[in-house]
């Protein structure tokens, strides 16, 4: 596996990959790797020829209260990991590679990235909408993968892909979890022994609204009570939102009649975790 970290590099390497005729298959990270990343990594070496992984810790989609300096930072372990995995190239570029001197130009994709975690963050997809942006003209993939876990990113990125007309496959690979159902997260890691065993609720609330919408329940205020009581019973209060959307464009639905998807956002001791469930 090759570690490369500077925009040229990175763009000779995909101009090389492409005139030998192999597609590439790109997964952008902020590292501190767990299982959930490396099945996006398996999908894109199953899916394309070559594997690229970003490893950037991204300043400007963290608030200023934020945890961007605790944000967990462990490069050696997660080349490690990669390198196991298979993975063909590693891209860790510093900050002055993906913004560099003078960079003044943001992607937002309003008002979607205002609503759900965006009222809680505001800025934050600006942010990734912005990095990603970035990182996809640098690497230049046929293929990209995000994670379900992160929903509403996945439905940005799918639609500014859309909108700018990027020669790109966007790709959701469903969400890895832990034995009891937590989603795996690199933010799981500051929860202590009560909250790590108190957030095995969220997924809990999120099957809870699936099984009495497979039972026949359509109302999407009903659903999400019954999610809601299920978080509540557990201790959780702190629930910043949760909500029954269009699969497809996260518009609030009242009856459900297409796909929709359960979002919701806690705040569990310090830790904010995220979940969702798609209603098939
Ligand atoms: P990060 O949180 O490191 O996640 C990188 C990718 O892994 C995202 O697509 C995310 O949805 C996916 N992922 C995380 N946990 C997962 C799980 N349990 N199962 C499946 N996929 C999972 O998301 C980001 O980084 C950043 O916002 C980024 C897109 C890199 C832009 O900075």
């Amino acid at each position: 596996m090759v570690t490369l970290t500077d925009r040229a590099a990175m763009h000779a390497w995909s101009r090389e990959q492409r005139k030998r005729g192999k597609r590439i298959g790109f997964i952008p990270t902020m590292g501190a790797l767990h299982a959930g990343h490396l099945h996006l990594v398996k999908q894109s070496l199953a899916q394309t020829d070559c594997t690229v992984v970003s490893i950037f810790v991204n300043p400007s989609q963290f608030g200023p209260k934020e945890d961007f300096d605790r944000y967990p930072r462990v490069l050696e372990a997660d080349r490690e990991m990669l390198a196991q995995a298979g993975c063909h190239a590693l891209f860790h570029p510093d900050v002055t590679a993906v913004y560099p001197e003078g960079f003044q130009t943001t992607v937002a994709v309003e008002p979607l990235g205002s609503d759900l975690c965006g009222r809680e963050r505001p800025g934050h997809f600006q942010g990734v909408a912005t990095v990603v942006s970035v990182l996809l003209n640098l690497v230049q993939p046929d293929r990209a993968f995000f994670g379900l876990k992160d929903y509403q990113q996945f439905v940005i990125i799918r639609r500014l892909v859309h909108d700018l007309s990027m020669d790109v496959e966007i790709i959701g690979v469903p969400t890895v979890r832990e034995t009891d159902g937590l989603a795996m997260s690199s933010r799981n890691r500051y929860l202590t022994d009560e909250d790590r065993r108190r957030a095995v609720a969220i997924h809990g609330a999120m099957v809870a609204a699936k099984t009495a919408f497979e039972a026949g329940e359509k109302g999407a205020a009903r659903l999400e009570a019954i999610a809601r009581r299920i978080l509540i019973d557990a201790g959780i209060h702190r629930i910043q939102y949760l909500a029954v959307r269009s699969a497809d464009t996260l518009m609030p639905v009242k009856v459900i009649t297409a796909q929709s998807v359960v979002l919701t956002a806690v705040k569990v001791g310090t830790t904010r975790l995220i979940d969702n469930v798609l209603l098939t």
